[in-house]
């Protein structure tokens, strides 16, 4: 068993996440010190319970934890209000205290929800993430934000609240869906494309096989220390940290414009990353072959890379680029942008000329 540690370093909220298959047996006394009354209160996936119930209560036998399940249908529509309400009146159902640690089992949306209600429960209660999608493993159970979608789009409510742990038992992804794990790896490769040439270099030459066994570990401890040194230099994200969101103001507008159900997270971000890219290529920040390569990086693995390719379509430009107008790193009505100047060299742009990048969604909606 190989396992990996990654520390993220925040003074008094340092946190380790523990990577690699049989992650979650290593982990039973680390819980057991988290989670001081004997029990373990989880907001748990249904589909990822459905397929690893036994091993989760396994694991929390084996560290004296009485489990209480809360099941969350995940997806994009757990992170509401409504659901949010659901989770915390449950939680003050369960007496839960202050003290105690909120478990979030589950994909990146029901651990955005659960992080959220332990920031509100009681003021702020403990919190531990146990992720079950790539995508959560990767990317959204470290860092701290938390967070639900509104009427307006995604995010736009929502807390930074740290872990005290997190468990990305690579095992866990043996019941998701390939599409899932593809869909996931588009964070892996925009860390290597924000700042970290040689990972994307490698990634680059492994293709699909970055998706298996000791390549996957290795690729998803790379992608988590990146996240966590830029989370240690600006966890509140006044700065650098928006780096993180290379592609995501794109991915957020094809999410908040697809068909209902059609799209996913991952696979908006992997299109948005290259439209970045091009945009970066057409103001003459970086050459064209950078969007062409992030592209080929991300079909080699399943992933679209051009509008046309994007489930959940038509798009049009114009609604795009008002919804990239409400974006959350806007500041006075003008849109910011991650744009790059090359493999590894992301920049944060701010002020993007809004009927320049609508002629830029125009013809690349066409
Ligand atoms: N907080 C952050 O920093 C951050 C960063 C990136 C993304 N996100 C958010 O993450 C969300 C996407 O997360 P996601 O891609 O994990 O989606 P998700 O949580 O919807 O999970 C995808 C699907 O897989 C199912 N599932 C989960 N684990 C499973 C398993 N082990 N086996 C089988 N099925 C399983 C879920 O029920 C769901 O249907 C988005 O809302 C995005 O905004 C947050």
């Amino acid at each position: 068993m190989s396992l990996q540690t990654v520390r993220v370093d925040l003074g008094a909220r340092s946190y380790d996440v523990v990577i690699g298959d049989g992650s979650l047996e290593a982990s039973a006394e680390a819980l057991k010190a988290l989670c001081p009354r004997g029990r373990a209160i989880v907001a748990a996936d249904a589909a990822a319970l459905g397929h690893h119930r036994e091993r989760l209560l396994a694991v929390l036998d084996a560290a004296g934890l009485e489990p209480v399940l809360i099941e969350i249908e995940g997806g994009e529509g757990a992170k509401s209000w409504a659901r949010l309400e659901a989770l915390v009146e449950a939680m003050l159902d369960a007496n839960m205290e202050r003290g105690e640690a909120l478990i979030a089992f589950g994909g990146g949306t029901v651990g955005d929800l659960a992080g959220f209600a332990a920031a509100v429960m009681k003021r702020g209660c403990g919190f531990i993430q146990i992720p079950t999608t790539l995508l959560a493993q990767v990317d959204s159970s470290v860092g701290g934000k938390t967070g639900i979608n509104t009427r307006r789009g995604k995010n736009l409510a929502g807390a930074f609240h740290q872990p005290a742990l997190v468990i990305a038992d690579t095992g866990l992804l043996a019941s998701l869906p390939r599409r899932e794990v593809a869909a996931g790896f588009a964070e892996v490769v925009k860390a290597g494309l924000i700042a970290d040439r040689a990972l994307f270099e490698r990634l680059e030459a492994q293709g699909a096989d970055a998706l298996e066994g000791g390549a996957l570990v290795r690729a998803i401890a790379d992608a988590v220390a990146f996240k966590a040194r830029i989370v240690a230099e600006d966890e509140f994200e006044s700065g650098r940290r928006a780096l993180l969101n290379l592609g995501h103001t794109f991915a957020h507008a094809f999410e908040a414009e697809a068909r209902k159900g059609t799209l996913i997270h991952g696979e908006a971000v992997a299109c948005g990353i290259v439209l970045a890219l091009k945009y970066s290529a057409r103001l003459g920040h970086c050459a064209a072959d950078v969007a062409d390569r992030a592209a080929a990086a991300f079909r080699a693995i399943g992933l679209p890379a051009a509008v046309s390719d994007l489930p959940g379509g038509p798009y049009d430009a114009e609604a795009l680029a008002s919804r990239m107008g409400d974006d959350k790193k806007n500041e006075g009505g003008a849109i910011t942008l991650i744009l790059a100047r090359g493999v590894g060299e992301a920049f944060i742009a701010r002020g993007a000329d809004r009927a320049d990048l609508i002629e830029f969604l125009k013809g690349e909606t066409r």
